[in-house]
């Protein structure tokens, strides 16, 4: 078998095997004012006729750019449709996708020449991308995130998904788009907390795979913060640093596994406890917040197993509440962790395969991780927690 194509294997008991390889291929592109009606990047000129496309918005994004979206396609003399999508994760539904295939259908959605344009966060990326996915089998979608979640992961993998039955993405795809477009001007309206979130899933990449970008992080996570993830006065730019990094260390994972055979994953760090508990205290965690407490956990059972020294969980977990992120929280049970936990052994083909960290910028895999290591490490973050909160009191 040299090269792709199908092969048809006709054996001797009359079966047969049908094997083919698709080949991916999408683009990441890190660009400034995207929606600069001089900016060709979210719309390569046509190559005939009038140009078509069906823009899917997040509603808080249309409020605050879609003035400029609009007039970015009028600029471009773009026939166009804005759909609104309700924001947040409880709008995650395969409802929300189908509306954007209804309007698909309504717009008259040429799928060969008119890639469907989504505009917002993790949210609205997941949701349009589900929806390009299944219409059609596959119609072509370019991506803008506008999150810094969206930026370092929701908008550079090819997951798409939403919640259902009470589980998160229990329904998805792999889809890539098209392209994706990162601007991270957009990042200036997003509230704090949420820059704190895309933070979360930064400091994942640092914890198993970037050590400089954990001292980054540590140098620089309060002034990053802060700006919102702009450039300073000067030169230096920290914040482009720090998304280089997570983006090219995400991507150098998720490349060559892409549809995920490998169930060992390390960008998996994080993601183990944090499904369930984000879904049991919805809407008042954030996915990245979930994620934080996941590896808090997770840094305090490396610590109990000698994985971690001391001072390296220290250093964690006050890097973590420096970007004013969580590390605790009161519904982290050991019930809860051993039904996260037995959800996640379901999902990897029956072993735990839990990335802990080694420890600062690396990890390995555990299939032992007994229900009294859980309780021990939510205990000692537990004690964390209160004793944070009563420095901060006295
Ligand atoms: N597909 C993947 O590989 C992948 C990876 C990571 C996360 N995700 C998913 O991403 C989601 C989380 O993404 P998120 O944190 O971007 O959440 P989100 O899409 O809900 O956006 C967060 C909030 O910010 C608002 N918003 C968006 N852009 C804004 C802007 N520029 N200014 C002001 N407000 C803005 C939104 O309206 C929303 O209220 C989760 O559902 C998660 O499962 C998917």
């Amino acid at each position: 078998m040299s090269e792709i194509g199908l092969h048809v294997t006709h054996s001797a008991n009359k079966s047969w095997t049908v094997r083919n390889v698709q080949p991916v291929e999408y683009d990441v592109v890190l660009c400034d004012d995207v929606l600069d009606p001089a900016n060709q990047a979210i719309l390569p000129v046509p190559a005939q006729g009038r140009a078509r496309r069906l823009v899917v918005v997040d509603a808080n994004v249309d409020a605050l750019f879609g003035q400029a979206i609009r007039a970015y396609f009028d600029g471009n003399d773009v026939e166009h449709r804005v759909l609104v999508l309700e924001p947040g994760e409880i709008n995650k539904t395969v409802e929300a996708s189908i509306r954007v295939t209804t309007a698909m259908d309504d717009f008259g959605v040429d799928r060969r020449r008119e890639p469907v344009i989504a505009i917002g966060g993790g949210v609205l990326l997941d949701v349009v991308g589900y929806a390009c996915s299944i219409y059609r089998r596959a119609t072509p979608f370019v991506r803008v995130p506008t999150t810094l979640i969206g930026l370092v992961d929701a908008g550079v993998g090819v997951k798409t998904g939403v919640n259902a039955n009470g589980h998160k993405n229990r329904l998805g795809t792999y889809f890539a788009a098209e392209r994706t477009l990162l601007d991270r001007k957009f990042l200036t309206t997003l509230p704090r907390r949420h820059v704190s979130n895309g933070l979360a899933e930064i400091l994942k990449i640092a914890l198993i795979k970037d050590r400089e970008l954990f001292d980054l992080m540590e140098a620089t996570g309060e002034h990053v913060l802060e700006a919102k993830m702009q450039r300073g006065p000067g030169s230096v730019d920290p914040a482009l640093e720090i998304i280089d990094r997570a983006i090219h260390g995400m991507l150098t994972e998720l490349q060559p596994n892409l549809w995920e055979k490998t169930l060992e994953r390390v960008v998996d760090y994080g993601h183990t406890f944090s499904p369930s508990l984000e879904m049991v205290a919805l809407p008042a965690l954030l996915h990245g917040e979930a994620v934080c407490i996941d590896m808090a956990l997770t840094t305090c059972l490396g610590e109990q197993r000698g994985l971690v020294t001391e001072e390296e969980r220290r250093r964690v977990l006050e890097l973590m509440t420096r970007l004013e992120l969580p590390t605790w929280h009161p519904l982290l049970t050991t019930d809860l962790l051993q039904r996260a936990l037995a959800d996640t052994v379901r999902h990897r083909d029956g072993q735990q395969r839990l990335p802990l960290p080694v420890g600062i910028g690396s990890a390995c895999f555990v299939n032992d991780v007994s229900p009294q290591e859980l309780a021990d490490a939510a205990a000692a973050l537990e004690a964390f927690e209160l004793a944070q909160e009563s420095a901060v009191r006295a």
